[in-house]
């Protein structure tokens, strides 16, 4: 049988570095200050990526030197790019260009990487080489079925998988790949951004169709190294997106907005602890990421965007944030494509808020890097915030300001519940403990730092 259910040979789940780091957020004076977050994660992956798949050289400014993009950067040697690390956030790839991949000769190990393992699956899936993926505890538990399908229907075979199609799983890609048109079955742009890289070695036009139109960055970003693409309507929410394949990409300069996802944590702690004034400058106002910011609005948050400005080919702006009430709203689910990772900061949000707030459609949640919604709902409960879940929503019932906290978080290998559950923490009653914060260096290492240069009392 060619599905075999064992590890591929050589594989290593690879451990988390060192004993768990628990941490403890206590309620303290307003945060003040200015702070910039680091480059986004979805734009950095993408931007080595595309590295790889162009002929001569890409030079990136403000890569996410977080360990998901530094495992991405690996893989991308792996296969044959030259990268090399010039200052902090400046990096340099020469690419092997599109079909010119070498086949990797150890496992590409994506730790606790979703999103580099599987754009990185339509890298290799769509080259005549055989590449085994694998990743961290999380990692393993993710399905990876929603990329293996359109890729198997575009030539590639799984040579072997773990049960239900996850890592570790080995890919071998056809000699020739077929292009298709596909119809995303969940609103992902990590499933999006798969096909189309694997378009990109097919040849004639692949499309994907989505019903729920998701982050961008993969067909801007395709554009930019001069790829054609051509993105129409798709009903009342969606679009179809449209490559031409055997592009010849050339190495283009990227700058690296920062990351919204990341700027979402000081801006729901300031907007939650008492006499807090904050500035987060040059935040990417990418509408398919700013869900969360019109949600915060309509519960009446005190957010001003200033100097609107464009920043590598996308609008940023400065928040002036300011501590205020919020009131509970109704998220509806169409929004959750431009939020995905921004619930868990809501629901620490809603907790102070006055009223009701009900997160809409949250199914996805479930297979982040941790079963999200399961694990809100078990910090929402060590704080003793009232909640439930009715089916795919979540409804959290606001405290007007005093929530109880004094709670541990199991945070299931998650760096987003390790920071949304330290936010919360910095304006409950009682201080709020996290069991692990190792996983907040995937996404934002230098998140403790610039919350303790707010005025944050966080202590490891
Ligand atoms: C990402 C897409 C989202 C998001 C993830 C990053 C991307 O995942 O949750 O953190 O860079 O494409 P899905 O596309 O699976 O929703």
């Amino acid at each position: 049988m060619l599905r075999a259910a064992r590890k591929p040979r050589g594989s290593q789940v690879s451990e988390t570095s060192g004993e768990p780091s628990p941490i403890t957020a206590r309620s303290g004076a307003g945060l003040k200050g200015r702070v910039r977050v680091p480059g986004d994660k979805s734009i950095s992956h993408r931007a080595l990526i595309l590295g790889l798949l162009s002929i001569g050289e890409t030079a990136i400014e403000g890569l996410l030197e977080g360990d998901d993009v530094l495992r991405t950067a690996e893989a991308c040697r792996a296969l044959g790019a030259a990268i090399t690390r010039e200052a902090p956030g400046r990096w340099r790839v020469r690419g092997a260009g599109v079909g010119g991949l070498t086949e990797p000769t150890a496992v590409l190990d994506f730790g606790n990487a979703g999103t580099g393992a599987r754009l990185m699956m339509g890298v290799t899936g769509s080259h005549p080489i055989r590449a085994t993926f694998d990743g961290d505890a999380s990692l393993r538990k993710r399905p990876m079925r929603r990329i293996l399908d359109p890729l198997v229907e575009m030539g590639a075979q799984v040579v072997e998988e773990a049960p239900g199609g996850r890592v570790p799983l080995t890919l071998l890609g056809p000699r020739e790949t077929v292009p298709i048109r596909y119809e995303t079955p969940a609103a992902s742009a990590q499933i999006k951004s798969a096909v189309l890289l694997a378009g990109l070695n097919s040849p004639g036009r692949t499309t994907v169709v989505e019903r729920e139109a998701t982050r961008d960055h993969t067909e801007r970003m395709l554009r930019h190294f001069g790829a054609t693409v051509t993105v129409e309507p798709f009903g009342p929410h969606g679009r179809a997106i449209s490559l031409d394949g055997q592009p010849e990409l050339r190495g283009a300069p990227v700058v690296v907005p920062t990351d919204p996802s990341s700027a979402a944590f000081p801006l729901v702690a300031a907007l939650i602890t008492p006499g807090s004034e904050i500035v987060i400058e040059g935040v990417m106002m990418n509408p398919l990421r700013t869900g969360l910011l019109t949600t915060l609005m309509e519960m009446g948050a005190a957010i001003e965007p200033l100097n609107q400005r464009d920043e590598g080919g996308e609008t940023v702006a400065d928040l002036k944030v300011v501590a205020g009430p919020l009131k509970g709203v109704d998220v509806p689910a169409e929004r959750a494509p431009a939020m995905i990772d921004e619930y868990p900061v809501l629901a620490v949000a809603a907790s102070f808020a006055e009223g009701e707030t009900r997160m809409r459609g949250l199914h996805e949640l479930r297979v982040k890097e941790s079963d999200r919604l399961a694990a809100v709902a078990a910090g929402l409960a060590a704080a003793g915030v009232r909640h439930r879940i009715e089916g795919d929503d979540l409804i959290v019932e606001g405290c007007a300001g005093k929530v109880p906290g004094g709670g541990t978080v199991a945070t299931h290998l998650d760096h987003r519940i390790a920071m949304a559950f330290l936010v919360m923490g910095l304006a409950t009653q009682e201080p709020m403990r996290i069991d692990d914060g190792r996983m907040i260096a995937t996404s934002f290492p230098s998140f403790l730092g610039l919350m303790r240069g707010l005025g944050a009392t966080i202590l490891d």
